[in-house]
Parts: C-alpha cells; sequence; structure tokens
C-alpha cells in the first residue's frame, strides 16, 4: 500500500493496486503517474534467471516457412546484401523457371528495398520470367544480322509446329517460346536456342527436327 496525490485535482489516497507504472485517481479519474520510489513492491519484480531464459526464448525469431524459408535461404546465402538483387534473382529463377508475385514481395521484404525495385529488375531483363514457363525455353534470335538471313521464317515454323504465339507456352507445358536481340554468334545466323543449346545455320526442315528431338 503506498500513498498517492493526484496531480490533477490534490486528492490523497492510499493505493493498493499492483500495476507498477499508473493509478486510477478515485475522485477524477486522472491517471496518476506512480513515482519511482512508490511503485508496489509487486509490481516490479525482478526477473528471475528462469523467467529471463524463458523470455529470451520467446522473443526467438519466428520459424519461416513456405515462399518465405525458400527466399530467406538464398537471402541468406547473399548476407542480405541488397547489391546482390540480381544475383538472388537468378538463383531463384533457375530452381522454380519464373518468379511468383509472393516471391517477389518476400525479397522485398527480407532485403529491405522497395518492391517497385525489385520488379523493375525483375522486368528488364530476359533472363527472368514472372509467368511459369515450359519445361524446354526456346528463343528464336530477331537480333540484324540473323533477321537478313530470314530468322523470321524460323520464327513462324517454330511457332506452327508448336501451335503457340510469340512469348507463348504451349498447353502441356513442355515448350515456351521467346524472342531475343542476339545471343551473340552472329556468323552462325540464324540462330536459336533451346534450353542451354544453340542451334545455328538453321534452315527451316531442321527446327522440326530439332524440336523432336525435345518432345
Ligand atoms: S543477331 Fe542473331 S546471334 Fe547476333
Amino acid at each position: 500500500m503506498v500513498e498517492l496525490a493526484c496531480q490533477h485535482c490534490n486528492y490523497k489516497w492510499d493505493y493498493q493496486g499492483e500495476n507498477e507504472y499508473y493509478a486510477t485517481c478515485p475522485r477524477c479519474r486522472y491517471k496518476v503517474r506512480i513515482p519511482e520510489d512508490k511503485v508496489p513492491r509487486v509490481g516490479r519484480k525482478k526477473l528471475s534467471l528462469e523467467s529471463k531464459k524463458k523470455t529470451l526464448t520467446e522473443k526467438r525469431p519466428v520459424k519461416l516457412r513456405g515462399i518465405a524459408a525458400i527466399v530467406n535461404k538464398v537471402v541468406q546465402e547473399a548476407q542480405y546484401d541488397k547489391g546482390m538483387l540480381i544475383q538472388i534473382l537468378l538463383k531463384l529463377q533457375r530452381s522454380f523457371g519464373w518468379l511468383p508475385k509472393e516471391m517477389l514481395t518476400e525479397i522485398s521484404k527480407q532485403l529491405e528495398i522497395p518492391l517497385s525495385q525489385v520488379y523493375q529488375v525483375a522486368t528488364f531483363y530476359k533472363a527472368f520470367s514472372l509467368a511459369p514457363r515450359g519445361r524446354h525455353l526456346i528463343r528464336v534470335c530477331m537480333g540484324t544480322s540473323c533477321k537478313v538471313r530470314g530468322s523470321h521464317t524460323i520464327l513462324e515454323r517454330v511457332q506452327n509446329h508448336l501451335s503457340i504465339d510469340k512469348d507463348g507456352t504451349t498447353l502441356d507445358g513442355k515448350f515456351s517460346l521467346e524472342t531475343v536481340n542476339c545471343v551473340g554468334c552472329c556468323a552462325l545466323g540464324p540462330v536459336m536456342t533451346v534450353d542451354d543449346d544453340y542451334h545455328g545455320n538453321l534452315k527451316l526442315p531442321d527446327v522440326d527436327r530439332i524440336l523432336s528431338k525435345y518432345r
């Protein structure tokens, strides 16, 4: 029991509660701050070693699950370095084949960078895809060197063979088609790549033969 005085109406009373910070004035209901030296004994108990340990355990970070855990593994490997954003995206793209929206949101949260920045990078480079891709990725080069050697007819042949549009994926999920501006072997044009394989000096019949290999 401690004697308190209301700082609002000056009313004095014997406080018997256990709150260690505030007491309510019985007359005007003003919240009276309890002075340090008058804190009720029961209120500010010293934490025992056991309860200290318990508090520390309770404050352990929550275990991440699902996409958050997957992203966290990669972000941890990159030591939460914001400058490693492209490498992080590449690693996740390689593992999953595409980058779902939830994944980009997690990266933004865990790296503590704006989501718009993550999107900027993920949409700028052709290496990243924000939609599911087929098992095999076909890239037809439409750069100048390949174009003058007939790459548009190669592209048409691929589209007809697979019955898909440019930037489309076959219904069975086996192939996705993209166009690129140069794959770095202009002398071999027209060129197309399937996954990591390069196919140059293409003639129309080659397209059917190559694609049937990946069926
Ligand atoms: S333009 Fe096609 S490989 Fe360079």
